[in-house]
């Protein structure tokens, strides 16, 4: 799948007009949707599109941005934060804030009850988001909007592209339990086959998969994470001095696996191309991290994104707008919830 890359005079014609984002970055990213029905103004696929709220909530994008802009001044983990959030999101069940909702009674357990949802936060960002949008639109912007909104500012405020993405997703009115996000998330230890197939599923490239794992260019890896792969030394094949480093980090036996943590690479705040430049040289936190640059098929890839960060930029654009559109509710389907932590 081609890639274009539009300048913001060539973007808003193709939209004709309808666009309200102003690019913050140098470039707006656009990935390479099916227009489909070019008389149906707007229109994407999958029930998504890119004016969806021209009339209901003009100012929805402008209010992401800014309510996400100010939390993050206080709290620099926030975009690292959101960006796992949407992945963990959209893996069970699909993109309907799902992961956003609390139990209902004790008995009950939500995805979050899931240990693969470990060091996942910032879910009480996205309902504060929504109580900014709701004061403006009431009952108009989903929460899995919300979310998938937040997710590209929080690349594009550290760095990153600003990514154009189509909207109009709706919440899901049927939580899953834990046991479905078991199933569904990623073990931290994950190697590469099975990798490539969970991303393969989402109609992603391979190289778009490499792409959507620079996602680790920000935060960090909890040492509760890397238990498996450092103490289990049939996990992988650890470059030996970086395995020093993190057994020094996360030494075995440590009381604070839990809150003691490694950053992803020495970057942790900046959405760049250092995630690859690291996992070349042997320092790639997770498994997955290190496996990629020794594979034949993914190789190519690590050494392109590294080499070039517009590649790499290019690349992710097109990979979250994937993700961020995978087995999505839309039309009649599910519900646009006011509080997003809640059915009702
Ligand atoms: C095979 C797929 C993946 C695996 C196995 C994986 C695994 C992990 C693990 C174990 C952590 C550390 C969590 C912690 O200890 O707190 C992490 C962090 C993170 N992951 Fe992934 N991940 C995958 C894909 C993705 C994708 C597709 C995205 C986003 C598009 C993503 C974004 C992040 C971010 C931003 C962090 C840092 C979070 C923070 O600092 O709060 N990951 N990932």
């Amino acid at each position: 799948m081609s890639l274009r890359i539009y300048s913001v005079g060539d973007f808003c014609r193709v939209l004709n007009g309808s666009l309200h984002t102003v690019a913050t970055s140098a470039s707006l990213f656009y990935p390479s949707f099916d227009q489909g029905n070019p008389q149906s103004k707007g229109y994407v696929r999958g029930g998504l599109s890119l004016n969806f709220y021209e009339q209901s909530c003009p100012q929805v994008e402008y209010i992401v941005r800014a309510s996400l802009r100010s939390i993050s001044l206080t709290d620099p983990t926030t975009p690292a934060a959101i960006l796992r959030l949407l992945f963990h999101d959209c893996q069970v069940q699909g993109c309907d804030a799902s992961i956003l909702l609390d139990p209902e009674s004790d008995i009950f357990q939500t995805e979050m009850a899931s240990r693969k949802n470990f060091g996942i936060q910032k879910r009480e960002t996205i309902n504060t988001i929504k109580a900014a949008v709701e004061a403006v639109c009431p009952q108009q912007v989903s929460c899995a909007d919300i979310l998938v909104l937040a997710a590209r500012e929080a690349i594009a405020m550290s760095g990153g592209p600003m990514i154009v993405v189509p909207l109009g997703r709706r919440d899901s009115s049927s939580p899953p339990n834990f046991r479905q996000a078991d199933a569904s998330l990623p073990e931290p230890n994950i190697g590469l086959d099975a990798t490539l197939q969970l991303f393969a599923k989402k109609g992603m490239t391979v190289g778009e998969s490499v792409a959507i794992l620079g996602a680790h260019t920000l935060g960090v890896t909890h040492c509760f994470n890397l238990e498996s792969r450092l103490y289990k030394p049939e996990v992988d094949k650890i470059d030996p001095q970086f395995e020093i480093f993190l057994k020094m980090s996360c030494p075995l036996g440590s009381f604070t696996p839990n809150s003691s943590f490694v950053v992803n690479d020495p970057t942790t705040l900046l959405f760049d191309n250092q995630y690859f430049v690291n996992s070349i040289n042997g320092r790639g936190v997770l498994k997955i991290d290190a496996e990629m640059p020794l594979d034949p098929r993914t190789a190519p890839f690590i050494q392109a994104f590294a080499y070039d960060q517009e590649v790499f930029f290019e690349a992710f654009s097109s990979a979250f707008a994937k993700l961020s559109s995978s087995n999505v509710l839309t039309g009649n389907q599910g519900v646009i919830r006011t509080n997003c932590n809640r059915l009702y």
